[in-house]
């Protein structure tokens, strides 16, 4: 393939792997600081506007899709949540954001954050292109880099960079290209998996509810006024198929019951999927002139929400460092990327972690277990650290914060 000839060749100082959220975000970036980029993703637009993904925004991350000129859809269509809630032993706890650390969170689900940036690229006349095949990465360890792959219409394209940005998700190949020997992986598989619905119900709750019951997590969340999101703990292999909506809601039903009388509000399930999931690093985030950004150099469970913010973190460094390592710092610019995306990295990962062993439980876990994990989440709700310990962690940190 590499020495196939192909129909036309570009050059920009950094072609992007991936239109997702990181990789759209980061061509905007570098478009207002005036470095050109062309986009790539094997995904047609279509495909990635209906995958059902988190839902949940830092503050400062609604804020910058706003201030960078994204869109100001957020500030109408999302919601500002200024706390959550934890149910556990059949009660409800709530954890105040903003009165406990000052900060709140967005819900804007990460579909419509996709769409604004598509449609910012659109406008902006940024170039994305989408349902690409055969994409490879060539000569990444030299300073001439290059991306060939097939378009949509079946022709064959070349493009010329300086840099390389691999923002191609969880399954990234551009990870692979960081030779095996000079690479770490770290990870962990987690015992269960999460069954999630779109329903078509009015909403059950003003904020997100985080149940834990002992049947094991549940989560409630939303989409619009009509149609809702939630999922319950399942395990890894379970299938769709034996879910019938009756049996969705006697197990979401069970989940958040408790004296309380509280109830979700059920309808017509429009989508169910069992997702699994996992805690990954790879290091180092940079071979050559390639750069890793987003899920394809980490993924953390979506217990904490914390998966698109990191994401979203990465690419605003990324957006400072690299228009430096193409002017006259040079590749030496890019040295700072890695320490500070990474601080953050394993402060998420360690939250998410705690987060998902908080409110899950696991196949084979012992009555000593059960009641140890009721008496952590007492220490987090009855303790006012406790209650900000988890709203720091969840509202997120200070870019790049070094405190
Ligand atoms: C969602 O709305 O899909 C969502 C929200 C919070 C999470 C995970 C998923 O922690």
């Amino acid at each position: 393939m590499a020495d196939a000839v192909v129909d036309t060749v570009a050059s920009v100082p950094v072609a992007v792997i991936g239109a997702g959220p990181a990789g759209l975000m980061l061509a905007h970036r570098l478009a207002r600081a005036g470095v050109e980029t062309v986009v790539v993703d094997t995904r047609t637009r279509r495909e990635i506007e209906t995958t059902q993904r988190a839902g949940i925004l830092e503050a400062d991350a609604a804020r910058d899709l706003v201030e960078t000129g994204v869109s100001d859809r957020i500030l109408r269509d999302g919601h500002e949540h200024e706390g959550t809630e934890l149910r556990f032993g059949g009660r409800a706890h709530r954890v105040h954001f903003k009165a406990l650390v000052g900060a709140s969170v967005w819900l804007y689900p990460q579909t419509d954050v996709f769409i604004d940036l598509a449609d910012a690229r659109e406008r902006d006349g940024g170039t994305v292109h989408f349902g690409v095949k055969d994409t490879e990465v060539l000569d990444v360890t030299t300073g001439a880099p290059r991306v060939r792959y097939t378009a949509a219409d079946g022709t064959r394209h070349e493009i010329r960079a300086r840099y390389v940005v691999g923002a191609d998700g969880s399954r990234s190949m551009c990870r692979d290209l960081v030779p095996e020997d000079r690479r770490v992986r770290y990870g962990k598989e987690y015992p269960f998996a999460w069954f999630g619905i779109l329903a078509e119900a009015p909403p059950s709750a003003s904020e997100l509810v985080y149940a834990h019951s002992e049947h094991g997590f549940a989560l409630i969340s939303r989409r619009t006024e009509t149609v809702q999101r939630m999922y319950f703990q399942c395990s890894p292999g379970e299938s769709v198929d034996a879910w019938p909506d009756d049996r969705v809601w006697e197990t979401l039903q069970a989940r958040v019951a408790g004296e309380d009388g509280f109830r979700l509000n059920e309808g017509p399930v429009l989508d169910k999927t069992v997702l699994r999931f996992r805690s990954f690093v790879q290091e180092p985030m940079r071979w050559g002139s390639m750069v890793l950004a987003g899920d394809a150099a980490h993924t953390v469970p979506p217990t904490g929400a914390r998966g698109l913010n990191l994401a979203l973190h990465d690419v605003k460094i990324l957006a400072e460092v690299l228009p430096r390592a193409l002017g006259a710092a040079g590749e030496a610019a890019l040295d700072d990327y890695q320490p500070r995306a990474m601080r953050r990295v394993w402060r998420a990962q360690n939250f998410s972690h705690w987060m998902t062993g908080l409110l899950h439980t696991a196949p084979g876990d012992s009555p000593f277990d059960l009641r140890r994990r009721l008496g952590e989440l007492d220490n987090v709700v009855a303790t006012r650290a406790g209650r900000a310990y988890l709203a720091e962690q969840y509202t997120g940190w200070p870019v790049d914060s070094q405190g």
